[in-house]
């Protein structure tokens, strides 16, 4: 029931009025962080050759404009990819989807793409509706935003390996991960209660009972895995807590939403912290994949400089070729970073925003 109730404030979300207080404390942010990429409409009218499109084409042309703030700001532009279940492959959705004119992401080959993930979206904002949870029957299923598989590629499992989903509610990315390859273990953890009873629902109606056995839930403090579970790993995900840019733009409650902001410059040490402990979890040799849904420099770049310049056991992966085989689903904006993307919402490719960072541990300290 607590969970429905959970599950329904989100999607009424949807329906609801942008909050003036987030919009204005992003806006001075992000116009200064991004500069033209935050307000500035990419698009044919801000090249020098405007001047030959005649009169009746810029009409057009104007009308069909967006920034990236426009996107953000317009759930109805808003995308919901269609990520199948391998465990319950909807072979007719499958079929009904190809009629209606959807593709499959990653058209171009990725490093690692494995073949056993599917997911499917299409370029005009549409939503399917969600899956009832019901016990003993897996969803066919799940709804999200494309970009939030890109941690989930970057971290590259493969079978046999042992993984670690250190803030893992609702469940979204462990799931994708079991899409990917059969770990030998998958630990889930999140710190939330409410959510915690969110993420094992989540399990439930995705996986099978064989694998469910090699998956461990714990309800710890991420920041104390790490001397909870020293070295263990061969990987491990951060999907941090942060602004979550989407959400707290839709906040309902502007007295809560201004208490957030003026709490939102604790979140990069919280972040740092995570790392630092799931760094502690990592084996030696083994590698970590840190991701957030902001556009937020404070709780990307920074935290990322921060732990390398922290952490002499620690070294960035350059993730660059995944962007370039992506960028017809994505748009990304530079990040001045070796290791860092970050995807940005674009006019038909409404994704993220999401920062994807991948780490490797040293074999020696
Ligand atoms: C971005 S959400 C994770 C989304 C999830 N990975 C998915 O794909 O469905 C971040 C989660 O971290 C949890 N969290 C917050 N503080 C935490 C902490 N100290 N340790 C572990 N999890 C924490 C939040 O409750 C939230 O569920």
């Amino acid at each position: 029931m607590v969970l429905t109730r959970l599950k329904a404030k989100s999607e009424r979300k949807l329906a609801k009025q942008i909050c003036k207080v987030v919009l204005d404390h992003f806006e001075k942010q992000y116009s200064k962080e991004l500069g033209d990429a935050w307000n500035t409409v990419s698009h044919p009218l801000s090249s020098p050759k405007v001047g030959v499109y005649p009169s009746s084409i810029l009409a057009l042309l104007v009308a069909d404009m967006f920034s990236f703030r426009d996107i953000l700001t317009s759930p109805s532009c808003w995308q919901h990819a269609i990520l199948f279940n391998r465990f319950n492959y909807p072979f007719e959705l499958e079929k009904d989807l190809h009629l209606k004119g959807y593709h499959t992401l990653f058209r171009e080959s990725l490093p690692y793409y494995p073949k056993s993930m599917k997911c499917y979206l299409s370029s005009i904002p549409s939503r399917m509706p969600s899956e009832r949870h019901q016990i003993g029957n897996l969803k066919k299923y799940y709804l999200l935003n494309a970009a939030s598989l890109l941690p989930v590629l970057a971290l590259e499992l493969r079978d046999g390996e042992k993984v670690l989903d250190l803030c893992a509610a609702p469940g979204g990315k462990s799931v994708a991960l079991l899409q990917c390859a059969y770990p030998g273990y998958l630990h889930c953890n999140e710190y939330d209660s409410l959510r915690l009873r969110w993420l094992r629902q989540t399990l439930e109606s995705f996986i099978p009972q064989p694998l469910v056995n090699v998956i461990k839930v714990s309800e710890l403090d991420g920041r104390e895995m790490g001397d909870a579970q020293p070295e263990k790993f061969d990987k491990v995900l951060v999907d941090a807590p942060c602004s979550n840019d989407r959400s707290w733009l839709f906040s309902s409650d502007s007295q809560k939403a201004a208490c957030r902001i003026s709490q939102r410059r604790n979140l990069p040490v919280l972040q740092i912290e995570l790392i630092r402990s799931a760094v502690k979890a990592l084996r030696p040799g083994g590698s970590l994949v840190y991701s957030t849904c902001t556009l937020s420099k404070a709780e990307n770049q920074d935290v990322i400089s921060e732990i390398l310049n922290s952490h002499s056991n620690v070294t960035p992966v350059d993730i660059k070729e995944m962007a370039i085989t992506c960028s017809q689903d994505f748009t990304f904006a530079p990040t001045g970073q070796e290791c860092g993307l970050l995807v940005i919402p674009d006019k038909g490719k409404a994704w993220g925003p999401m920062y994807v960072a991948k780490l490797k541990k040293s074999w020696t300290i």
